[in-house]
C-alpha cells in the first residue's frame, strides 16, 4: 500500500532511531532533559525567538499558544479553512474559551483589509464592551486546506502589519514552516519575525515519529509551560522523542525539495488524466488536492484503494495526497496507474450535486 494519506506518516528511519536510543535524558518535567533542552535551543534559534517549549503535538502548541495569548470570551481571527480553528477538535472553544472569527481566505490566504474589517472600527455610541474583543490573529504557513500553499512574504507582512495596528497579537501555526523556506529560500526566522509566537512540527513529511515546538519570547515560553503542564504535556525523559526530532532538523529538513519534487510529478501526471481537476501550478510543497470532474469523493479512493493507494476524500468531491521523504518516485509513478484505473470507475451518472460542499475539511 502506498500510503498518500498524510505527511504524518513518515517513519522514524534507522539512522534516527539510532539517535533516539542513544540520547541523553533526563525529566522534561523538572527541565533537566538535556536533549529537549538543546531541541528547544535549536528550534528557538531557527525561529530567531528567544526560547521555546516541546509540544506532543502541533495540535497542543498551537492550542497552548491561543490559551496563553487569550482570556476567556476574546476573539481570534482566524481563515475560514484554518487547520486550528477546523481541525483541532474544537480546542479553541473548549480549551481558550475563545470565538473565532473567520477570515475570507483563498487558499488559506487572507488580506490586510479583511483583517480590518474584521476588527470593525468602534462607533461612539456603541459600547466596546459589547462585542468580544479580538486579540488574536493566526496565520498557517504553508495551508493544508489550502493545499500546501505558501503565503508570499509581503502578504504576511501585510497581514501582520494590520493586526499589529489594530493591537492584535500574532500566532503563526507554522506545521509545515519548513516546507515554505525550502520553496522560496526564505529562512524561517524570517517568516517568523512578524510573529508573538510560532509553532512547528518535526513530524509531517521529515520523519519524526512525533513532536512540535512552540516559541515566542521568554515571559510568553514560561507562561506556555504551564498550560502544556496543564494539558498533560509533560514528557519526562521526552529527550527520547526530541532526539527524532532533532535528527530530522539536521538530515531531513534538508531534503523537502526531493519531496516537492514528487507532489509536482504526482500533479502532473494525474491533472492529465480525464476526470481529474487540477491545476498541477497550484502545487508549492507536498500536499496534492484535487477535484473530481464526476463521481464522489468516498467511492473514488476506496476503489484507488483497492488498487494499493491509499488517500483521504475531503468533501464531497475533493481528494488529497500527501508526500513526505520515505516515498520514491516509483511509488508515484506505481500511483498515478492506480489513480488512472481507479478515476475509470467514476460514475458518470452521478454529477455532483450544485449545492455539494466544497470545504468538509481534512
Ligand atoms: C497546518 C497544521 N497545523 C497543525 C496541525 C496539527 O498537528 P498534529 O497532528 O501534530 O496535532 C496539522 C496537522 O496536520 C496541520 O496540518
Amino acid at each position: 500500500m502506498i500510503d498518500l494519506r498524510s505527511d504524518t506518516c513518515s517513519r522514524p528511519t534507522p539512522a534516527m532511531r539510532e539517535a533516539m536510543a542513544r540520547a541523553p535524558v533526563g525529566n522534561d518535567v523538572y527541565g533537566d532533559d538535556p536533549t529537549v533542552n538543546a531541541l528547544e535551543a535549536r528550534t528557538a534559534a531557527l525561529l530567531g525567538k528567544e526560547d521555546a517549549v516541546f509540544m506532543v503535538t502541533g495540535t497542543m502548541a498551537n492550542q497552548v499558544a491561543i490559551r496563553a495569548h487569550t482570556e476567556p470570551g476574546d476573539a481570534v481571527l482566524v481563515d475560514q479553512q484554518a487547520h486550528v480553528y477546523l481541525l483541532e477538535g474544537g480546542a479553541p472553544a473548549a480549551i481558550a474559551g475563545v470565538l473565532p472569527r473567520l477570515l475570507p481566505g483563498v487558499r488559506g490566504i487572507f488580506t490586510a483589509a479583511d483583517v480590518d474589517a474584521a476588527v470593525g472600527r468602534p462607533h461612539p455610541f456603541s459600547p466596546s464592551t459589547i462585542p468580544a474583543p479580538p486579540r488574536l490573529l493566526c496565520v498557517e504557513q504553508t495551508h493544508n486546506m489550502g493545499g500546501g500553499s505558501i503565503w508570499p512574504l509581503d502578504a504576511l507582512l501585510a497581514v501582520t502589519g494590520a493586526a499589529r495596528d489594530r493591537g492584535l497579537r500574532l500566532h503563526l501555526d507554522g506545521a509545515r514552516l519548513w516546507h515554505a523556506s525550502a520553496v522560496t529560500g526564505i529562512s524561517e526566522a524570517a517568516y517568523s519575525a512578524p510573529f508573538d509566537t510560532v509553532s512547528v512540527c518535526f513530524s509531517k513529511a521529515l520523519g519524526a515519529p512525533m513532536g512540535s515546538c512552540l516559541a515566542g519570547p521568554t515571559t510568553f515560553i514560561a507562561r506556555a509551560r504551564r498550560f502544556k503542564q496543564q494539558l498533560g504535556g509533560g514528557m519526562r525523559q521526552g529527550g527520547i522523542i526530541a532526539a527524532g526530532a532533532l535528527h530530522a532538523l539536521e538530515h531531513h529538513r534538508g531534503r523537502l525539495g526531493e519531496v516537492h519534487a514528487l507532489a509536482r510529478r504526482f500533479a502532473t501526471a494525474i491533472a492529465a488524466l480525464d476526470g481529474i481537476a487540477l491545476d498541477p501550478a497550484t502545487v508549492e510543497t507536498n500536499i496534492v488536492r484535487f477535484r473530481l470532474a464526476r463521481g464522489h469523493a468516498g467511492p473514488f479512493v476506496e476503489a484507488a484503494h483497492a488498487r494499493g493507494v491509499h488517500m483521504q476524500p475531503s468533501g464531497a468531491d475533493g481528494v488529497r495526497a500527501v508526500f513526505y521523504l520515505d516515498l520514491t518516485v516509483a511509488d508515484v509513478d506505481r500511483s498515478v496507474e492506480a489513480i488512472a484505473d481507479a478515476v475509470r470507475t467514476l460514475d458518470p451518472a452521478r454529477p455532483l450535486p450544485p449545492s455539494a460542499s466544497r470545504v468538509a475539511p481534512v
